[in-house]
């Protein structure tokens, strides 16, 4: 949510910004903003909508070697660009842009801020005005935003601008995401390092509440109180052709086409000679374990129902699976040796950081699952186990979700192992055989486009069914379609619908009925018969060896228990073609986020 870039260097800033805004447009996309900073003073450009309007506004004569950027996903105040970033002072003095949310602005508001005449309905200017006041009581830049930091609660990466030192970008963190990166003439910052691998790889961590003083030549960070900090940068290891759309139209179809070398890659990272396994501490704690919980949102929390499957079927561990944005205030009875895993493929996600927090307060130990290596998750938790889906920048997550299954399927396989429970099955390779199922699929996409174009050109609505774990894979196919063609789409436990929702069924109502698990097959084939009889348009999707005549698409066959990761692929790029199909943005569906750093 948002994503805030600055530059302090010899170049020309307007371009490094807008790169790198571009970058994070995935972070929201409601409006964006640019300040630059030469001898003139501070020159501000902002518009409602996307970069691409940003920098139609931005005015090329404008010259400056220091910047801070900002892009938008409202929280506080609707998407116009009065409440776009950056924001300046009253005073004119500072400018700020902020990735967060201030808490108690409010408060802060009245506390001290009465008479200033506020220009936007955000809690972000509260700061900025709250810099300027204490600037105008005597105190130095750099004391007043240390003091306006302690008095604020919530969650901000910063970067403020001070008309009268041209020299340095003041910049701050708490709980949202914000790198540092380092080159020789110049300094920046960005929410992601995606954002600033057009200058450099280096980038230097920064921990909560602390202070940087970022100028061309250097870098000095400090703790809220005032003691200075140490740290070293490290290399991304982003290949900058890893976040470029290349040929394809959208990213989301070069995401789904990387499935296949998702998870070849998956079985790479995690190989023990003949074996897949992680490492001895994960595989420590998941075994030691009465319990475990695993708590996620939206996508990933549907990759942990399967996970759970797992768990449960294959390494016998007992498993709730939790939505984070509930778990916090409605936590279940724990076991006695609970073990908490977080599901994140950003490992950004506040509703399951306040869960994270909250856990380990009461000293429980937690294994973050995520695509981010260094993310919040990660670095919070006990134990990481990466996903290895490269960067996913289509808003609508794909090759993470495949990831998560398969990196939770090596989980469970790796810890019944230790514990001696007997397998029948060798995980590498039918993980192998899954590969290229995905690849097949893959390779007719025409199929799924047809499909697309003949169950929901004019949908209003749709439903996806299956049993068992193609239950779980229709919530998630459902959230697919939903979230980038808008069509309302519910997903169903077959032998639920008749129990309420088998009354929307109409004429040509478009039903995707999952069959794929051989004990329920001939159950979900009667769910099927029930709505077609209430003139349903149902298209059932089957694994081969299970197909019937009539169905719509017969999927390679893989391990029963494996199902999931190449059934959901059709899904996906149903979705997709009936998103482009109603000339829908793929990349970037309306209202949406990436990452979702506010609760
Ligand atoms: C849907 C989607 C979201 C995310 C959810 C959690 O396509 O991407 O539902 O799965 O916002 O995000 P992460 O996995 O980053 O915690």
């Amino acid at each position: 949510m948002c994503g805030i870039v600055g530059y302090n260097g010899v170049l020309d800033a307007k371009e490094i910004l807008l790169k790198g805004l571009e970058k994070l447009e995935y972070r929201g996309y409601d409006s964006a903003g640019i300040a630059v900073h030469n001898e003139e003073g501070i020159t501000i450009f902002k518009e409602k909508g996307r970069i691409a309007d940003l920098r139609k506004a931005v005015d090329g004569d404008v010259e400056a070697a220091v910047g801070i950027g900002h892009t938008r996903w409202a929280t506080h105040g609707v998407p116009n660009r009065l409440n776009a970033h950056p924001h300046t002072s009253a005073s004119g003095r500072y400018t700020l842009v902020h990735n967060g949310v201030i808490e108690n602005y409010h408060l802060l508001q009245k506390a001290y801020l009465k008479g200033t005449k506020m220009s936007s309905d955000t809690d972000t200017e509260v700061i900025v005005q709250l810099v300027d006041l204490f600037a105008k009581e005597g105190l130095s830049t750099l004391e007043a935003f240390r003091k306006t930091l302690s008095l604020v609660h919530g969650s901000y990466a910063l970067a403020l601008l001070d008309n009268e030192d041209v020299e340095t970008i003041y910049v701050a963190k708490n709980k949202s995401p914000l790198l540092v990166g380092v080159g020789e003439d110049f300094n920046v910052i960005a929410s992601d390092a995606m954002a600033m691998l057009q200058v450099t790889d280096q980038f230097i961590e920064l921990h909560d509440k602390e202070v940087v003083i970022v100028r061309k030549d250097k870098v000095e960070i400090s703790t809220l109180n005032g003691r200075s900090v140490e740290r070293a940068p490290f290399t991304a290891e982003l290949d900058a052709s890893d976040i470029e759309k290349g040929t394809y139209p959208h990213y989301m179809l070069k995401e789904m086409d990387e499935q296949p070398t998702v998870i070849r890659k998956i079985i790479q990272a995690y190989e023990q000679g003949e074996d897949v396994t992680v490492d001895a501490d994960i595989l420590d704690a998941l075994a030691e374990a009465d319990r475990l919980y695993i708590i996620a949102a939206g996508t990933s929390y549907h990759a942990g129902l399967i996970g759970k499957q797992y768990f449960e079927k294959i390494a016998g561990i007992p498993v709730e699976v939790h939505i984070s944005s509930e778990f916090g205030y409605n936590m279940p009875l724990l076991s006695k040796k609970p073990l908490f895993i977080f599901i994140s493929q950003s490992g950004e996600t506040a509703d399951s950081r306040q869960v994270l927090v909250k856990i380990k307060e009461l000293g429980y130990k937690s294994l973050t699952v995520t695509n981010v290596q260094g993310s919040t998750l990660s670095r919070e938790a006990d134990y990481t186990l990466l996903l290895h889906a490269g960067p996913e920048i289509a808003v609508a997550s794909t090759k993470a979700y495949v990831a998560q299954i398969a990196v939770l399927a090596v989980a469970a396989y790796a810890v019944a192992k230790q514990t001696g429970v007997a397998l029948d099955f060798d995980l590498k390779q039918e993980l192998a055989i899954v590969a290229n199922g995905i690849q097949t699929i893959i390779d007719s996409k025409d199929k799924m486009e047809q499909i697309a174009e003949d169950y929901l050109k004019i949908a209003r609505n749709a439903f996806f069914i299956g049993r068992n774990m193609d239950f779980c894979v229709s919530l998630e196919g459902a959230l697919k379609l939903k979230e980038i063609s808008y069509i309302q789409a519910e997903g169903f436990a077959g032998g639920e619908l008749k129990h309420g929702t088998i009354a929307l069924i109409e004429e040509g109502t478009p039903v995707f009925a999952l069959a794929t698990q051989k004990d329920v097959a001939l159950n979900i084939r009667g769910n099927v018969k029930e709505v077609v009889a209430r003139g349903a348009n149902a298209c059932i999707i089957a694994m081969e060896g299970m197909e019937e005549e009539g169905d719509c698409l017969v999927l390679p066959p893989v391990h029963e228990l494996l199902t999931p990761l190449v059934s959901v692929v059709p899904l996906q790029l149903i979705s997709y073609y009936a998103a482009l199909h109603r000339r829908c943005d793929v990349d970037k569906p309306r209202n949406l986020a990436k990452s979702v750093t506010v609760e």
